[in-house]
């Protein structure tokens, strides 16, 4: 079978930036630095990202693009018979779950789109948003309605395959993102007071920072990339020799840092604005914005627009996420794309189902002393992501061999580079170690 292949530079470009840019920096992002002290954890991401983020960019990019094959198949063309393969699988096992549970809280932000178009969500009051927000997400019916809907769009596009689907709507989807997120920026930082949210996001404050602020920094960089879950590795795969992937990793990982930073940049100077406080952690934009809009004059205007951005930013990374298993299912068994995406799409829909009900009828379930949800998102965004992340380095510096996937990185010869050394450093020594750090830290095998 002829695999499919991006059709342009700015597609890939776009399908790349817009799997990494997604609740992850518009949601979790500002929460994490809200709640980590700002700057300083600001300051700190950015290392990691430049550190770790680029080389584990490179080594999943090359990884695909050499083996022309999906997350497992890439184990496989390499060292075939070997149990590496398990790490392809485990990949797709994360995206699988990771997307059972983003999905749930990408349906909460359609459904409050959704509210902000028809004009109801502005005319909460403050002290009700609170409860507005436990409403919609502890009724099952409609999380699950929401929820499908994210899911079914996500499928639409998938099952038009690459160019068709992926591409296509990422080329069209991102620059609306890029120019939503500008007009929402130029709003927060012309209001009065804008400069202490400023000072909260630049002027670093160390004492605040912890080591657990390192390891979450660390972890988040790895999540907010795509990194350690195939995403980047089966992307690869339908990338062309001519392209410059060095070139390609770097815009990704700026694009990626730089719309974290702006989305700080339209949350803090709106929130301290009007004083409420940053730390309120993953309800900031649940309970603490809408709240902020109402305050501001064409709030409605501005929440429409937010929320909006926030739809588009976690569509692009469902897609990815699905594309993954989609791409496994069809390389590896042979069945079509249409049959695969369904399937899929409905597993993963039979697997949000536990989760969405531990915010209503099941909140008292708890599995290790967390809810069903926070037990997925932990698997997977923790343990399994840092484990995928860290055994992807091993096999690239270790086994497939740094050398082979910088000989990639050059298309074959095709572009000069410098830089081996310190990527051979990095892939075999650092990369792992910190890796297995983060994990320990994460599981709570080591306390800090
Ligand atoms: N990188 C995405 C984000 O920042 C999150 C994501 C995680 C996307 C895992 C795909 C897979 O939101």
């Amino acid at each position: 079978m002829k695999r499919e292949k991006f059709g342009s530079k700015f597609g890939v470009l776009a399908a790349a930036a817009g799997s990494a840019i997604g609740l992850g920096n518009i949601w979790r992002f500002p929460y994490i630095a809200g709640q980590n002290g700002g700057a300083a954890f600001i300051f700190i991401y950015i290392i990691f990202v430049a550190v770790l983020g680029i080389p584990l960019m490179i080594s999943e990019l090359t990884l695909g693009r050499h083996t022309r094959a999906n997350s497992v198949g890439a184990y496989k063309v390499l060292r075939p018979n070997s149990k590496w393969k398990y790490t392809g699988t485990l990949a797709v096992i994360t995206s699988f779950i990771i997307l059972s549970f983003y999905s749930i809280i990408a349906g909460w932000v359609c459904a409050y789109l959704q509210q902000s178009i028809t004009g109801k969500l502005i005319k909460v009051v403050p002290s009700e948003l609170e409860s507005y927000f436990t409403n919609l997400s502890s009724n099952t019916g409609s999380a699950l309605f929401w929820n499908a809907i994210v899911i079914g769009v996500t499928a639409f596009i998938v099952i038009s395959g690459i160019q068709n689907g992926i591409e296509k709507y990422s080329k069209v989807l991102m620059p609306i993102l890029f120019f939503t997120l500008i007009a929402l920026m130029i709003r927060s930082l012309t209001l009065d007071n804008a400069k202490e949210g400023l000072e909260f996001l630049f002027k670093p404050d160390f004492s605040q920072l912890t080591t657990k602020s390192l390891l979450e920094a660390l972890g988040h960089s790895f999540y907010s990339l795509s990194l350690g879950m195939g995403i980047i590795i089966t992307y690869g795969s339908y990338i062309g020799k001519k392209e410059n992937l060095a070139t390609l990793s770097l815009q990704i990982i700026i694009a990626d840092t730089l719309m974290a930073l702006m989305a700080g940049m339209v949350i803090f100077p709106a929130v301290f604005a009007y004083g409420f406080e940053p730390q309120s952690g993953p309800s900031l934009i649940f309970i603490t914005l809408p709240a902020v809009f109402q305050a501001m004059p064409l709030g409605a205007v501005f929440e429409t627009l937010f929320f909006l951005l926030v739809a588009i930013a976690s569509i692009t990374s469902t897609m990815s996420l699905l594309e993954v298993s989609v791409s496994c299912i069809t390389q590896e068994f042979k069945v079509n794309r249409k049959k695969a995406t369904i399937l899929l799409a409905l597993g993963v829909f039979l697997l949000s189902i536990p989760s969405t009900l531990s915010f209503g009828l099941w909140s008292e379930v708890q599995i290790f002393g967390m809810s069903i949800f926070d037990f997925m998102d932990f698997i997977a965004s923790y343990a399994f992501l840092t484990i995928g992340g860290g055994l992807t380095c091993v096999f690239v510096g270790w086994i497939w061999g740094s050398q082979n996937a910088f000989k990639e990185l050059t298309s074959d010869g095709i572009y000069t580079m410098k830089g081996f050394k310190v990527y051979d450093f990095i892939i075999k020594f650092i990369a792992p170690i910190a890796i297995g750090l983060i994990f320990l830290h994460s599981t709570g095998i080591i306390k800090l």
